[in-house]
């Protein structure tokens, strides 16, 4: 079973590549693929084709395209769920410590919540955005 994870531009930024993937794999995961890459505005809308239209969707985009990405295939039993529990809750601010986005992310008043990584959130959008991501 795989999962599509993403390091966002804030997180590559900020060099937490290297910590994010430590957790995966302490955790037990194993990284199948890996890419770097600056996604067009195409990938991103397929991506995120569910928030079309909702207030927040234009900053993502904007925020989704101000960097480079790494694309990761995580692979283990389980590993969609196992990985948003590692994540931790969209909102920095309130996710728990112990997660990455509640250990490393904050909120910095930006116009769109900088979250440092994406997890697929069932078998249907892992299946959907890994064949996306590395066709
Ligand atoms: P993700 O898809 O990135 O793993 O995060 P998620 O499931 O926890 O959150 P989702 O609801 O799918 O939203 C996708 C991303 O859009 C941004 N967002 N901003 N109200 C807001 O400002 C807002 N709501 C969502 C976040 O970057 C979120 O991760
Ligand atoms: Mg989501």
């Amino acid at each position: 079973m795989q999962t599509l994870v993403l390091c966002k531009p804030d997180a590559v930024r900020r060099n937490l590549i290297g910590e994010i993937i430590r957790r995966c794999e302490q955790k037990g995961y194993v990284v199948a693929k890996l890419a770097k890459l600056v996604p067009s505005r195409q990938l991103l809308a397929q991506h995120y084709l569910e928030h079309e239209g909702k207030p927040f969707y234009e900053p993502l985009m904007e925020f989704m395209l101000s960097g480079e990405v790494v694309a990761i295939a995580l692979e283990g039993e389980r590993v969609i769920e196992g990985f948003r529990a590692l994540a931790g809750s969209t909102e920095p601010t309130l996710a728990a410590p112990g997660t990455i986005r509640g250990d490393l992310g904050r909120d910095w008043g930006t116009k769109v919540v900088q979250n440092l990584v994406h997890g697929s959130d069932s078998d249907e959008s892992a299946a959907r955005e890994l064949a996306l991501w590395f066709s």
